[in-house]
């Protein structure tokens, strides 16, 4: 319900990954004007100092060790305010509707009559590869990428993906994944994808604690020990054109084919930290 002539009541916004410059200007005008922002965990926190000096500020983030609200709280909260009739701001780590619950909070603001917009934001599954050099497609080497999730949620239990239809596509964004990367690496060895195909981890991307850690399907599980969630997992030859990965590509396009890498010409850094200005 994004209508220009009727002021929404409550704005979905898309923080970004984490850079606070890469929240839209769209967004961030919406921010500065709100009576009520509620904020997750990984919205970047720099952003709430462009609130109003008297706007409600509420923390719905889940972290380690405290309780956290329920998305059925969240969404009874949202409503609430807005038929207090406050201007709220959901304010949303990434994309709003990329693994991000805003499906479910815009399913909840239309069951309750509540006016809405969706504001997009910059997707960590393509800003936290960017900001690692990594293009997720590149006319050499894919000309496909999926965003996916290690599990989802269906009814009380967790579906895994398809991996062997995944391992089919170039580029796989792994969002979610850190903790079954041993069995999502293997899953797609056993479906058919080179052993060798080159694999980053970026944890915390597009901040000043982003740290890259790059591999192969059959190695990464050992290297990314030790990264901790947010964590973006990237499958597919575009890993060796990233930041992390020159001496790969070299060797790469040194040897005769780019379609499967042969383990021993993969000589990969095993941890690097990178400069956090897009480069
Ligand atoms: C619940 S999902 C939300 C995704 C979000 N809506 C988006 O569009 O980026 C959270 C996951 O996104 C990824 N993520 C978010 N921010 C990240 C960051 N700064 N660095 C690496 N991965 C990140 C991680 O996989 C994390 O577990």
């Amino acid at each position: 319900m994004n209508n220009p002539d009727s002021p929404a009541r409550v704005s979905l916004v898309g923080a970004g990954p984490g850079d606070p410059e890469l929240i839209t200007l769209k967004g961030l005008a919406r921010l500065k004007a709100a009576d009520v922002i509620l904020y997750d965990s990984l919205a970047p926190a720099e952003l709430l100092a462009y609130a109003r000096p008297d706007a409600r500020l509420i923390d719905v983030g889940k972290r380690p060790g405290r309780h956290h609200l329920s998305q059925a709280e969240i969404n009874n909260l949202l409503v609430r305010q807005a038929r207090a009739g406050r201007h709220v701001v959901r304010l949303k780590g990434g994309d709003p509707f990329v693994f991000g619950r805003g499906g479910e909070e815009v399913e909840a603001l239309r069951a309750a009559g509540i006016s809405y917009e969706v504001i997009p934001g910059v997707t960590s599954a393509v800003a936290v590869p960017a900001y690692a050099g990594i293009p997720l497609t590149h006319r050499d080497y894919a000309a496909t990428f999926a965003v996916v999730t290690g599990c989802r949620k269906q009814g009380a239990a967790a579906v895994c993906q398809d991996w062997e239809a995944l391992a089919r596509l170039d580029t796989l964004v792994i969002l979610m994944g850190l903790r079954n990367l041993p069995q999502i690496a293997a899953r797609l060895v056993a479906a058919g994808r080179p052993a060798a195909t080159p694999v980053a981890v970026i944890q915390w991307g597009t901040t000043p604690r982003q740290q890259v850690v790059v591999g192969t399907l059959a190695d990464i599980a050992g290297r990314a020990q030790g990264l901790t969630s947010p964590a973006t997992i990237v499958v597919g030859e575009v890993v060796a054109l990233g930041d992390n990965a020159v001496n790969v590509l070299s060797r790469i396009q040194s040897a005769t084919s780019h379609a499967s890498f042969p383990p021993a010409q993969i000589q990969l850094p095993v941890a690097a930290t990178v400069p956090t200005n897009g480069g």
